[in-house]
């Protein structure tokens, strides 16, 4: 069957198979940004954003959301012109392997999106399904913490 997707704004069509999950369509057509890992929902490292909203790609079944809007990291920001949220995760030492990276900053996009100014708790909150290996998770709340003080000042 055929789904039709927004992709990062850019409309695109693709075949899939019966019970396919998004997260593998999505890299089938090339979008290795998005990153596969326990294919359970627990890691997180799949997230994208639909429709705004931040859910794992690694369960999602493709032809459920047919028709929606998808965002992946690079529909946020670019090397020559990142988010607030890239920047900040830069300054703050919040990306070492980066292999939670794309997930953890579309969840602190949608949650910054509903709430700007968001205390140590709500971030937790957010953080709970974006497991990392490496910083211990103090730098990411640091660098949403400085996001969200960007954002408010229009820097970025
Ligand atoms: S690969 Fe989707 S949550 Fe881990
Ligand atoms: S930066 Fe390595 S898993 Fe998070």
């Amino acid at each position: 069957m055929k789904v039709r997707y927004s992709i990062n704004g850019k409309k695109k069509e693709f075949e899939i198979e019966a019970g396919e999950v998004l997260l593998d369509v999505l890299r089938r057509n090339g979008y290795f940004e998005v990153k596969g890992n326990c294919y359970m929902g627990t890691c997180g490292t799949c997230t994208v954003l639909i429709d705004g909203l931040p859910y794992t790609s690694c369960t999602m079944l493709a032809a459920k959301v047919d028709g929606s809007e998808i965002t992946t990291i690079k529909g946020i920001g670019t090397l020559q012109n990142p988010h607030p949220l890239q920047k900040a995760f830069v300054e703050k030492g919040a990306v070492q392997c980066g292999f939670c990276t794309p997930g953890t900053i579309l969840v602190a996009y949608a949650l910054l999106k509903s709430n700007p100014d968001p205390t140590d708790d709500d971030i937790k909150k957010m953080l709970d399904g974006n497991l990392c290996r490496c910083t211990g998770y103090v730098q990411q709340i640091e660098a949403i913490k400085l996001a969200a003080k960007m954002l408010k000042k229009g820097d970025g």
